[in-house]
């Protein structure tokens, strides 16, 4: 267990070891069990979390929020458009001057191309630690709270356990990118055969995906790509589908929305979740387009965890709050 993460940033899902990540997890399950007994965590009291906003969230930003609270911080909840950013504040004045006043900086910024080097050039001027709540390239918190619920379903020795990320059809928004990016960056790392399922327009970045297979080549463990959805289901013990844009190949809405149209049959529904392994479960970070990505009847059904890992998210970011902000 490392016993010393203060003032550490948590914007990239490889900024944190894997020694680090477990403690994380530990901490985030002692929160999790205190929380159950109604024991009070008051680790960061007298303390200060800014919390800024480029785009929407329901959990993430509920997550930070309640997780300060319970911490004894003050969570300030502060949209891009509320401040001063479109009349001049650099990224460097932000994190010089949020880092003095608060002890901690958190951000969503998913604008393609610019929102993980926002975070970046605020955090070289912060001193204060900056957590990335979502950017264009990464969703660090989403997968580790993904990783949580793994655990606590399938036991926290992951090894051989076969997890399929696959691409979904959805047509409300071309989605970002980040969170498939964090799964093939994170998962591997913790010793599952990982299988990556997309249409061919939905590659992730080369780098990323050659990092993946180098850290399960490491771990002995196996990385796959395939644009097969069904042949990916196949025994597979968890099953992680979600819609993402096809921006590595065009950052072209329109075009987007078009290579998006083509692939309406990449649902998840009864009949692809049965070629998984029967206690398989089914998980997506929300939101998900109901009857388009998936079916009502495996999003609300028995095999589901989707709750499980929004709840998790709470104690992933009082986790590092507590760990990074003390
Ligand atoms: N999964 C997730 O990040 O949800 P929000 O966008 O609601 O925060």
């Amino acid at each position: 267990m490392v016993s010393d993460l203060r003032g550490r940033d948590f914007i990239s899902d490889l900024d944190f070891s894997v020694e680090e990540i477990e403690t994380v997890l530990d901490v985030a399950w002692d929160l999790k069990k205190k929380r159950a007994l109604r024991e009070p965590t008051p680790y960061l009291r007298d303390k200060a979390l800014a919390m800024l906003f480029f785009f929407s969230s329901t959990r993430t930003r509920s997550a930070f929020e309640a997780a300060a609270v319970h911490l004894g911080a003050h969570p300030a909840f502060i949209e891009d458009r509320t401040t001063q950013i479109s009349h001049g504040d650099t990224e460097r004045e932000m994190g010089a001057i949020l880092g003095r006043i608060y002890d901690g900086i958190a951000i969503r910024h998913c604008d393609w191309g610019i929102g993980n080097r926002y975070i970046n050039l605020v955090a070289e001027a912060s001193p204060a630690p900056v957590m990335n709540m979502q950017c264009d390239l990464y969703h660090p918190f989403q997968i580790l709270a993904d990783l949580m619920t793994i655990m606590e379903k399938k036991g926290r020795n992951l090894r051989r356990k076969k997890m399929v990320v696959s691409w979904a059809y959805a047509k409300s928004y071309q989605k970002p990118i980040s969170i498939p990016n964090s799964m093939v960056l994170q998962m591997p790392r913790f010793g599952m055969d990982l299988v990556l399922a997309h249409p061919p327009e939905f590659k992730l970045r080369q780098d990323f995906v050659d990092q993946a297979a180098e850290f399960a080549r490491k771990n002995g463990s196996a990385f796959d790509v395939t644009d097969d959805m069904e042949e990916a289901f196949k025994d597979a013990d968890i099953i992680y589908p979600k819609s993402w844009g096809a921006l590595e190949t065009t950052a072209d809405a329109e075009e987007g929305k078009r290579i998006i149209d083509q692939y309406k049959h990449w649902i998840v529904d009864d009949r692809k979740m049965a070629l998984a392994k029967e206690d398989a479960i089914y998980m997506h970070p929300l939101p998900a387009d109901r009857n388009i990505e998936v079916t009502d009847s495996v999003i609300d059904g028995p095999q589901s965890v989707v709750f499980d890992e929004a709840e998790n998210k709470l104690y992933i970011a009082s986790a590092v709050m507590a760990l990074t902000m003390a």
